[in-house]
């Protein structure tokens, strides 16, 4: 593959954790500019992936490669969006000094020193995420929506060509959800970024992302939402007899024969009922 045609590449990823194999075999052919939804149960190894990708998880086995080349030599050009969000730590800056505390402008050959250059980054990184007006206010009196978007500007602070978000809709309104998802639509519409959006329930992203990557039993299924949305598809990932209902727009997954106990089914995946119903975390 040439230069430019797929944005992230692997094969054969094996990545085991505490003993236990988390992500086995997976293959992934992800193209510049596609919105990428992942899912899957409670310790699928969502994270797991993202981390792998940025290096921060060593393989097993597997190659993968960025942009067309070795993956090592341009996980700078990936932005990142941990789950778990340090609360807290940065409350006493600026939302303007907070995104510009990314920056590295030296790495990318742009000078370290040059004020200027981080000033423009910084207002790029703040207007993509429509927090111009927010740029002065304390990262302490930000909503929570409001946080997340100063989050994903700190991660765009870089040109980066690869976006990673873990759970970056969790504990937000659909409003705001709807404006993270719209945004990170435009980014890949508009700059040709990639972005791999990690969520629990497939319903707010359907509209907005290219592919599903499913995760279930350490193997992962990518391709369109009509390919990899559908009963015998999840079926054969899950290893057990899976349904894909719909009421209008609204889709369900569950396992064939019932849906899950109480509030659980209306999310893509269960939460606390996946033990039980033995898609969750098998560790
Ligand atoms: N440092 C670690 N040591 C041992 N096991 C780990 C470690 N980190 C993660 N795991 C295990 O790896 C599995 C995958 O975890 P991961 O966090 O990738 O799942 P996830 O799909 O992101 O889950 P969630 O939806 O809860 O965020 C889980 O079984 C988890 O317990
Ligand atoms: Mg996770």
């Amino acid at each position: 593959m040439g230069f430019g045609e797929w944005a992230l590449q692997a094969q054969g990823l094996r990545c085991a954790l505490g003993g236990r194999t988390v992500l086995d075999s997976l293959d992934l052919a992800i193209r510049p500019g596609q919105f990428v939804g992942v899912f899957g149960a409670n310790g699928a190894g969502k994270t797991t992936l993202l981390r792998a990708l940025l290096g921060l998880q060593p393989l097993q086995s597997g190659q993968l490669r960025l942009l067309g080349q070795d993956g090592v030599s341009l996980r700078t050009q990936m932005g990142y969006v941990s789950q778990r969000d340090p609360v807290g730590a940065d409350s006493f800056l600026r939302v303007r000094s907070y995104v510009a505390a990314a920056w590295q402008g030296e790495r990318w050959g742009l000078g370290l020193r040059d004020a200027g250059q981080r000033r423009q980054a910084v207002d790029a990184a703040l207007q993509a995420m429509e927090m111009g007006n927010l740029a002065e206010r304390g990262m302490d009196s930000l909503s929570g929506g409001q946080r997340q978007r100063a989050r994903i500007a700190q991660a765009l602070v870089n040109p980066v060509r690869i976006l990673l978000l873990d759970e970056p809709l969790s504990n937000l309104d659909p409003q705001a959800q709807q404006r993270i998802l719209q945004t990170a639509r435009r980014l890949c519409t508009e700059q040709g970024l990639t972005v791999l959006m990690t969520a629990h329930d497939i319903n707010p992203l359907l509209s907005h992302m290219d592919r599903v990557l499913y995760l279930a039993g350490g193997r992962g299924r990518l391709g369109t939402i009509d390919e990899v949305v559908n009963g015998p598809a999840l079926s054969a990932l899950y290893g057990i007899p899976m349904a894909v209902a719909r009421d209008g727009a609204y889709v369900f997954i569950h396992p064939a024969g019932g849906f899950m106990p109480e509030g659980a089914a209306h999310c893509g995946h269960d939460h606390g009922h996946s033990d039980q119903a033995g898609l969750g975390d098998v560790a």
